[in-house]
């Protein structure tokens, strides 16, 4: 039963975990998430700086406190697994070099992973998750793709954002409604018992240069400017601003664009199941929206449980153990970390020459 240490440093949580591949279901021994959300929010965005500290910090413990509740030592495992891209360059530093002492002191693989891959194969973590192939909206704080998975792990982009992911778009409607850090799950607390209808807000469409509309993009720039111009107006005529309705009407229209664009795509490409990953699949709005439609559209929907939605290291040990399940693969210990690498040229992480 293949079982791999992970680490994910890439933003403001140090995770680890151990996750082991029992027949193909997936199961996480141990799972544990250091949060410095707090610290961040001071400041109402993330401080690089701050992060990378924080990781150097926080990781040791963490791996002392996996390994010790799976009751295993990192020369009992198959692989050391740590994110090395996309991601705050220092951040992604400190597990990049935490799992490859710890791989070439125990002599163990060492499997680089690529941070969109690890939320891709969140889903698997405790789910059925479908065979290919299948449409995966991948909505978190960094992106808003649509991404067809084929056989073999091959992976297509079918529809992107072009501006704001949508978390961005949850953090930066939650700073100007005056809620705290990270956005997302503060718009989703106030909004409940909110009225979703009361502003009518737009849904953001990308032109096509020949004429029309990119069916399956995304833009939620004026969005975010709209909830700003309603936000003024209302200012001038009232003391205390309807927070709750607006907080409603913004989570709605966010969750009806991604479900509407989705299920078009899958529609389009003779696609029978959806999966949704990222950050934003916590939102419970989305989580059900999304449910609904594909009962009533008869697409199967498989959604990341909510404890692997946003940012944990399960996931990053998830994507190491496809990998494995794949073939027998490593990363050289001479990879170092890239600030921005597509999800596309994943592949080149297992090559024999570090990719950078
Ligand atoms: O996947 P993630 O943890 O980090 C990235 O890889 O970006 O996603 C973080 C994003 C943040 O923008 C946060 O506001 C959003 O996910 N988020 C949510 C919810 N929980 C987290 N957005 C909407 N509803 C939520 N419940
Ligand atoms: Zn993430």
């Amino acid at each position: 039963m293949p079982s791999v240490l992970a680490l994910e440093t890439s933003c403001d949580e140090s995770a680890v975990a151990i996750v082991q591949n029992r027949g193909g279901t997936l199961e996480v021994l141990a799972s544990r998430i250091a949060s410095q959300v707090e610290e961040h929010a001071r400041w109402g965005g993330v401080v690089p700086e701050i992060a990378s500290r924080r990781h150097v910090e926080a990781l040791p413990s963490l791996i002392g406190c996996v390994l010790s509740e799976a009751e295993c030592r990192v020369d009992q495992l198959d692989a050391v697994a740590a994110t090395v891209a996309p991601g705050l360059a220092g951040a992604l530093m400190v597990a990049s070099v935490t799992g490859r002492t710890l791989a070439a002191l125990h002599g163990r693989p060492f499997i680089g992973v690529h941070h969109l891959e690890g939320h891709l194969a969140s889903v698997r973590l405790g789910n059925h998750a479908p065979d290919p192939p299948y449409l995966v909206l991948l909505v978190s704080g960094g992106h808003t793709e649509l991404i067809r998975v084929g056989d073999h792990g091959s992976m297509q982009r079918l529809g992107r954002s072009h501006d704001d992911a949508a978390g961005e778009a949850f953090d930066k409607v939650a700073r100007l409604l005056g809620l705290g850090y990270p956005g997302g799950p503060a718009i989703q607390q106030i909004a409940e018992g909110g009225d979703s209808t009361r502003f009518r807000l737009p849904k953001g469409r990308v032109s096509r240069p020949e004429g029309g509309f990119h069916p399956y993009d995304f833009s939620f720039s004026g969005l975010k400017t709209a909830m700003l111009r309603t936000v003024e107006s209302l200012q001038e005529e009232m003391k205390d601003l309807p927070v709750q309705d607006l907080a409603a009407s913004f989570e709605q229209v966010v969750a009806d664009v991604l479900v509407e664009r989705t299920m078009r795509c899958a529609m389009d490409h003779n696609l029978r199941n959806i999966v949704m990953v990222g950050g934003v699949a916590a939102n419970q709005r989305l989580r059900h929206l999304m449910r609904e439609e594909g009962i009533a559209q008869a697409v199967d929907v498989s959604i990341a449980p909510l404890a692997f939605c946003t940012d944990n290291a399960a996931m990053i040990g998830a994507a190491a153990l496809g990998r494995l399940e794949r073939q027998a693969i490593e990363t050289s210990l001479k990879t170092g970390v890239s600030a921005r690498w597509p999800l596309d040229q994943a592949n080149a992480l297992y090559g024999e020459l570090p990719p950078f």
